[in-house]
């Protein structure tokens, strides 16, 4: 009896024991489990808590379920920050070609798509299991259904009190929350309120990679036209972006709006061109040498979708026959198709955004390891920080890298 009292009482005396870790992990995704799989081979205790009941849940979603796991071109020019140099230290350090060499040392089948975007032949799935055995191999800890109650600083590093009430002490924290993004995938704020908490500053965040949305009028014209897809070159200022276009029952979608989206401002116009290797009124004057009967719209149908092409054409009722039409009016006709100038309405926000904007000020942060200057032992890697890529492979890129050169750094 007294045996199993002094048992019971050795329990609770254990129990009472905060768990201690060298570093804990806020977050298992991308740059979360990455982080953890560099650190725990370099032999540090790692655990990586995360309030979702799977890891890596926007790995597997992503590229349509096939991962676009890098981009070959990465470079800081893909990246959008208030301090577009901070990318360079973490994308050298750690580069596309490292990431690639991973997989390949797990065996998992790829392909290039477009624009050096490199995809799962499979699923998604293979690199969360590659990530998973990684993190075995280095011995680092996950804990799912484990949401973040507090984290606080303690004499010699941080005191991270679970959803579920546990205390767990850490010499460091790195937060790997990512960003507003999706809140149905479990998307929260948690890296900022972290950041606010300890005093760090925030670049304002805004939803990118994202569908733009069309006024009410606008959209109603449009509506025919939903479904279609052309290639297209989008402008905003000085940037621009050559890929599809799609028009949706929203407004425009398409991987040239996603981009461009990243760029744009409410308030701002943004500039299409449709077929943007051709030239579309030297195409109308060619036909009209070769059939001057045809109509324009006829005409039009042979470089664009039919409904496109009829949406153009009655937006300029002078254009007929080719035979009828001027020079001038090809231009004009031209114009409405490759200077398209449209102002959205808005964005459909993080609903559907891929990405966050903004974030931790990458001014609070040292750019070899991630670390709060402020706040030794204190790290943030991945979307949460004021670094965004443009669609293509180069957001996990971004966050491969900085979790790598976290991870060296603990
Ligand atoms: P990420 O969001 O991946 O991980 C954060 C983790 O923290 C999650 O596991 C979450 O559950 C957890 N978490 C959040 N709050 C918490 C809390 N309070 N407590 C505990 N845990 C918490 N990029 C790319 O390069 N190629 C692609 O193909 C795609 N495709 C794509 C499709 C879709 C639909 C989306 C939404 C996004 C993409 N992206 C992408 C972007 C890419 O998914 C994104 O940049 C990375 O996942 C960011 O990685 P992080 O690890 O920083 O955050």
């Amino acid at each position: 009896m007294a045996k199993s009292g002094g048992g019971n009482r050795q329990k609770s005396k254990e129990y009472r024991l905060a768990r201690k870790f060298d570093v804990v992990i806020l977050g298992a995704g991308a740059a979360g489990m990455m982080c953890a799989i560099r650190a725990g081979a370099r032999g540090r205790s790692v655990l990586v808590l995360d309030h979702a009941k799977g890891p890596g849940e926007k790995i597997r979603i992503s590229g349509g379920g096939r991962c676009n796991f890098t981009n070959i071109h990465a470079s800081p020019k893909n990246y959008l920050s208030s301090n577009p140099h901070f990318v360079k230290s973490a994308l050298a350090r750690y580069s596309a070609q490292d990431f690639i060499d991973l997989v390949n040392r797990h065996g998992i089948a790829f392909q290039e798509k477009t624009l050096g975007q490199l995809f799962c032949d499979d699923s998604a799935k293979d690199i969360i299991r590659m990530l998973l055995s990684e993190m075995q191999a280095a011995g680092a800890k996950l804990e799912l259904q484990s949401g973040v109650a507090s984290v606080e600083k303690s004499a010699d590093g941080f005191r991270v009190v679970t959803s579920g009430g546990e205390t767990i002490e850490a010499r460091s924290v790195v937060v790997a929350t990512g960003g507003k993004s999706i809140p149905k995938m479990g998307a929260t704020g948690l890296a900022y309120d972290i950041a606010r908490q300890f005093g760090l500053k925030l670049i304002e965040t805004r939803p990118g990679l994202v569908p733009l949305t069309l006024d009410p009028n606008l959209l109603e014209k449009l509506a025919p036209l939903s479904g279609i897809a052309v290639p297209a070159e989008i402008r905003h200022g000085k940037t621009a972006f050559r890929e599809a276009l799609l028009f949706t029952h929203r407004g425009l979608s398409g991987p040239a709006i996603l981009q461009i989206s990243s760029y744009w401002r409410e308030g701002d116009e943004i500039s299409i061109v449709s077929e943007p290797d051709r030239r579309i009124a030297d195409d109308l004057k060619a036909a009209r040498k070769a059939n001057g009967k045809q109509l324009v719209q006829t005409a039009l149908a042979e470089i664009l979708p039919k409904r496109l092409a009829q949406f153009f054409a009655e937006k300029h009722p002078a254009a007929t026959k080719l035979a009828d039409c001027s020079d001038k009016i090809f231009d004009a006709v031209a114009a409405s198709i490759q200077d398209w100038r449209i102002r959205p309405a808005g964005s459909e926000g993080y609903r559907t955004a891929e990405v966050t904007l903004g974030g931790i000020d990458t001014s609070e942060l040292e750019s070899k390891t991630m670390q709060a200057k402020s706040v030794p032992g204190l790290y943030f890697i991945g979307e949460c920080v004021d670094v965004t890529g443009w669609l293509g492979g180069y957001n996990f890129q971004w966050a491969w890298s900085s979790g790598h050169v976290c991870g060296e750094a603990l």
